[in-house]
């Protein structure tokens, strides 16, 4: 197939390899604290696998909640913490992403517990960024959110009109999510972002501009406006969604998008990323913001230096490794140079800014003499600016970055977390 091809040819290109393939090699504490060791900072990502109900399009490792499974995942993320805790140490932990699933599920039965633990155990130096659903966000849920120090919300708002929320099965109206997100805005939070998804099946246009000025007017702090894609292994990706790959899906957002970035851009937001735009002023709502990370829970991914590696899935599965003083990893990826390099481009072109001295200095090696070419042909081509330090994605550039993103990403992403999903102890994974 074209893309198949178009994905191969890249892949050589920017990695130097063909395929990648994750292993079920589980590293040693020992080899895990020496890589550790001397690094100057580090992040922290929590993943919650629950949810009250599972929406028919989402790729996310979850299920649904059980009081009884929750508790015992608890315990397991606090065992999973001891084992970090030897090798961290006092390092400055300098950001905190609490991800899902659905964190505000466990708001009652565990979340403020491992948040203390948290705090106990690492040295934090960050305030907390957290998803949430928004039925979840009652006043009194909200005193509770922000007395465990969360700063940072963002709410899976989806859709802003009643038929289009009815077909993503989620479970309230326009007229209740405007409410429920103004009752959040009215409440000093640092950052307050919108989960949104357009491109939805037959969409118009007048319903996205419609949407984009709702969320403006709603005062919210920053939207991330997602196309739906489509994950082969979720109940409407196997329906049979629209494939990303065909010109009339390629214009269609193109011009959704612009819609948004109009209205976002006259109401004073900035692009802050791929998808994201933020008040200007504002702190961006992200996940974690450090280069390399440790991912606590059932399919926590953690990235240090020159290795990747995921936890198993399955919570079940998850919670009997740590109850056996085992660690939950699953598969791992040791990182050739390549790789790290190409990693570290992904990242700052999803953030829409390339600064080539940090690179220098992370690599030890000219960016230029590296990717400087690719960079010509696609400054050429209207994507990038390129001032001789710094490199800044156009719009354009951002849209065939969404573009791009579909053809790799989300496939690798369903081949990873769809075999991971179905097997919690894969032999191995080709990407
Ligand atoms: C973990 S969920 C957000 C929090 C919470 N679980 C909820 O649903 O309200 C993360 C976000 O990913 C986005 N998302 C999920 N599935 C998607 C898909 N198939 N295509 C595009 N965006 C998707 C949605 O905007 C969703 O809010
Ligand atoms: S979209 Fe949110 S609530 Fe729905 S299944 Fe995914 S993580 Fe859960």
């Amino acid at each position: 197939m074209i893309e198949d091809m178009i994905r191969n040819t890249f892949s050589r290109l920017i990695t130097g390899q063909r395929r990648i393939a994750l292993k079920a090699v589980v590293p040693s504490e020992n080899d895990l604290k020496n890589k550790i060791e001397d690094l100057a900072e580090i992040g922290i990502y929590l993943h919650i696998p629950f949810c009250d109900r599972i929406c028919p399009y989402c790729p996310y490792n979850k299920e649904v909640f059980h009081s009884d499974l929750v508790k015992h995942y608890t315990s397991a993320v606090k065992r999973e913490i001891d084992s970090y805790t030897r090798m961290v140490g006092k390092m400055p932990v300098t950001s905190f992403y609490i991800g899902g699933g659905t964190p505000t599920s466990m708001l009652h039965s565990g979340i403020e517990d491992l948040i203390i633990y948290i705090y106990d155990h690492f040295n934090m130096q960050c305030d907390i960024h957290m998803e949430s659903h928004p039925s979840h966000l009652s006043d009194d849920n909200l005193d509770t959110l922000q007395a465990m120090g969360v700063s940072n919300l963002s709410i899976g708002v989806e859709s802003l009109q009643d038929h289009h929320l009815k077909v993503l099965k989620r479970p309230y109206t326009t007229a209740e999510v405007r409410k429920i997100v103004e009752r959040v805005v009215n409440r000093n939070f640092d950052c307050v972002n919108v989960d949104f998804m357009f491109a939805l099946p037959n969409q118009t246009y007048d319903e996205v501009e419609q949407a984009g000025r709702i969320l403006v007017d709603m005062g919210v702090d920053q939207v991330a406006a997602y196309p739906l894609f489509k994950f082969p292994y979720t109940k409407m990706g196997s329906d049979g969604l629209e494939s990303a790959f065909n010109l009339s899906t390629l214009i269609r957002r193109r011009k959704m998008l612009g819609i948004l970035e109009d209205i976002f851009y006259n109401a004073d937001f900035r692009r802050s990323s791929v998808w994201a735009f933020t008040k200007r002023g504002v702190p961006k709502y992200c996940s974690v913001t450090v280069p390399l990370y440790i991912g606590l829970g059932a399919s926590g991914g953690t990235y240090l230096k020159d290795i990747f590696y995921l936890n198993t899935f399955s919570a079940k599965e998850y919670i009997n490794s740590l109850e056996n003083d085992k660690m939950a990893i699953a598969l791992s990826l040791d990182l050739t140079k390549e790789v790290q390099m190409a990693g570290w481009l992904y990242w700052r072109i999803y953030e829409t800014k390339i600064d080539k001295r940090e690179f220098d200095d992370r690599f030890g090696v000219n960016f230029d003499q590296v990717y400087g070419k690719y960079m010509q042909i696609l400054a050429h081509l209207g994507f990038l600016n390129d001032d001789g330090k710094q490199i800044h994605l156009t719009d354009r550039g951002s849209y065939w970055m969404h573009a791009f993103e579909d053809l790799f990403s989300i496939d690798y992403i369903s081949t990873l977390w769809g075999t991971s999903k179905q097997n919690p102890w894969p032999e191995e994974v080709i990407l």
